[in-house]
């Protein structure tokens, strides 16, 4: 009785994960980030597994799109993608610490990356300064 639950379970996982990539564009696996509208004038790329925080964190903890308004509206499933520096560039009238790349970046990332160190402190010890995400030897 318990292992035919389990078949079921896992059959409806696969077609619901493979029904899930066949209907939305998950973007690339790993990323290397680097803002080219404000780039800085020593560039600082940031590296980016897009694929691994995919699988802990929903599209809509990071992505989001705006309205006619100018208003942010929030991730819809098959919602398109856009670049953040599409909307986030000195000029686009977003608030001061959101207007770059680097500001809309940093708060988002930085900002659950500081909720995470909070909380581990095995992260915590590995994550020290700009890191993990802008490696020295980049
Ligand atoms: C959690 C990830 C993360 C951490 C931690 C982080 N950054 Fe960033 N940073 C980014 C991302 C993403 C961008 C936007 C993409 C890019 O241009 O690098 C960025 C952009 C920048 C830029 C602009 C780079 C450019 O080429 O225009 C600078 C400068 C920068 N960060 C400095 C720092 C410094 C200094 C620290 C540490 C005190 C730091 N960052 C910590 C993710 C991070
Ligand atoms: C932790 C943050 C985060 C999560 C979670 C996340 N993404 Fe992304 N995604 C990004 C960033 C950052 C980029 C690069 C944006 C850029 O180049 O400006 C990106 C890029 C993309 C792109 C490529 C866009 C382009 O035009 O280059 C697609 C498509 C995408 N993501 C879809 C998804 C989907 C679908 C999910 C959920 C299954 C998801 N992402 C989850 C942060 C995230
Ligand atoms: C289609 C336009 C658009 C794109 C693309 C976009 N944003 Fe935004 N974003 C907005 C708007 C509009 C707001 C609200 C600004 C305000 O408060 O006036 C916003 C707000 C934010 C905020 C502050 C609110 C919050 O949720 O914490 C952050 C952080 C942010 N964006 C990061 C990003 C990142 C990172 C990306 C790329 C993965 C991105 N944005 C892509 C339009 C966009
Ligand atoms: C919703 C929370 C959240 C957001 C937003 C987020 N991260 Fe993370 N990130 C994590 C967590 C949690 C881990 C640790 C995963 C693990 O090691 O188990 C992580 C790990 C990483 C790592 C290390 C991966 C490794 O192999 O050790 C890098 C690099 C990174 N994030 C960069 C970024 C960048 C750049 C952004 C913004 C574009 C970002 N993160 C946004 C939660 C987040």
């Amino acid at each position: 009785m318990m292992k035919q639950f389990l078949v079921y379970l896992c059959a409806a996982l696969i077609i619901g994960a493979a029904g899930y990539s066949l209907a939305v564009d998950a973007g690339p696996d790993d990323m290397i980030l680097q803002a080219e509208k404000d780039k800085a004038k020593k560039p600082k790329p940031s590296v980016f597994p897009h694929k691994a925080h995919q699988a802990f964190a929903e599209c809509g903890d990071c992505h989001h799109g705006v309205d006619a308004d100018g208003n942010m509206v929030a991730y819809t499933e098959g919602m398109e993608v856009q670049k953040c520096e599409t909307c986030h560039y000195k000029g686009s009238g977003m608030p001061k610490k959101i207007e770059t790349y680097k500001g809309a970046a940093h708060e988002n990332c930085k900002g659950c990356h500081e909720q995470v160190a909070a909380e581990n402190a095995e992260l915590a010890a590995k994550w020290t300064k700009c890191m993990p995400c802008h490696p020295k030897d980049m």
